[in-house]
């Protein structure tokens, strides 16, 4: 049963300032609705109540979007307005948000180790809010959690990418589930590999499932690429000792760490969403 997801959300949000000098990078709007929600949203539609978040200096914006806002509400109250406030607050009500600040910025990989104190001992979602993900029907870590069901191990989603743009993404190659179409046995990973040296196009997204065992490797690794602790290198090691597998998730994504994605993003949900442009 995963009952806790993890927002790593301490990142400076560099690609964006300065939209970003104040603002945390996951609380930009994709039309009315900042980044975390709709992570958030997909959380809450797995079955997941428990959201823990890895912030840092000037991201309290983060934990006042996710909590009651007295004034605001009374004053809405009974007006034509309080439906704006309806979806946030049935999120307030049903989830629970735990919070801790990542103090240095070494990485994802230390940022999930950083989020240890408000996971424990027991499996775990990871979003990344600005991988920001679509899905005709079920959300990408609810198909996830189907394959952790079967599997029991870490799982990691992929998509794939044209080979020219591998070194933005932490790389897999393995080999394919007997009887499957989208389940990978991880073979070997690597963090950002230049177009030459990537061992294929199959590129890590925003959504882990990870076990707890991955806390001690991740406290073992040494900092690798860019002086980062990277997630990817403690999944190749896991994937040695025990197992990882790869899933191919159906659905759109959406890079919403740069512009060009964020933009895309915001056309399609318009779209989607029948919004007047
Ligand atoms: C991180 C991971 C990378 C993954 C990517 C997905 O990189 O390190 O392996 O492919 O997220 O968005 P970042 O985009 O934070 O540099």
């Amino acid at each position: 049963m995963i009952k806790k997801c993890l927002f790593p959300a301490a990142g400076y949000g560099t690609r964006f300032l300065p939209a970003t000098k104040a603002v945390p990078k996951e609380m930009l709007p994709i039309l009315n609705k900042p980044l975390l929600q709709y992570g958030v949203e997909e959380a809450l539609s797995s079955g997941i109540t428990n959201m823990a978040v890895v912030t840092g200096r000037g991201k309290r914006a983060i934990e006042d979007h996710f909590d009651n806002a007295f004034e605001l509400e009374s004053q809405l109250n009974g007006t034509s307005k309080d439906h704006y406030l309806k979806e946030i607050k049935e999120i307030i009500k049903k989830s629970t948000f735990t919070y801790v600040r990542q103090k240095e910025m070494l990485g994802l990989g230390h940022a999930i180790l950083t989020g240890e104190p408000l996971i424990g001992e027991e499996p775990f979602a990871v979003i990344l809010a600005d991988d920001l993900c679509d899905c005709a029907e079920n959300g990408v870590i609810s198909q996830m959690i189907e394959v952790y069901d079967k599997y029991q191990c870490s799982i990691i989603a992929i998509q794939e990418v044209p080979m020219s743009q591998t070194s933005k993404y932490g790389i897999i190659t393995g080999d394919l589930i007997e009887n499957s179409d989208n389940t990978y046995l991880v073979t070997d990973m690597v963090e950002k590999p230049d177009e030459k040296m990537a061992p294929s196009n199959m590129a890590i997204i925003g959504r882990y499932i990870l076990t707890p065992e991955i806390f001690k490797i991740l406290k073992d690794i040494k900092p690798h690429k860019n002086g980062e602790i990277q997630i990817t290198d403690a999944l190749k090691i896991q994937a040695k000792q025990s197992k990882v597998i790869a899933y191919k998730f159906k659905g759109n994504r959406f890079d919403c760490g740069s512009v060009r994605g964020y933009v895309e993003a915001i056309n399609y949900f318009a779209k989607k969403l029948n919004v007047d442009v």
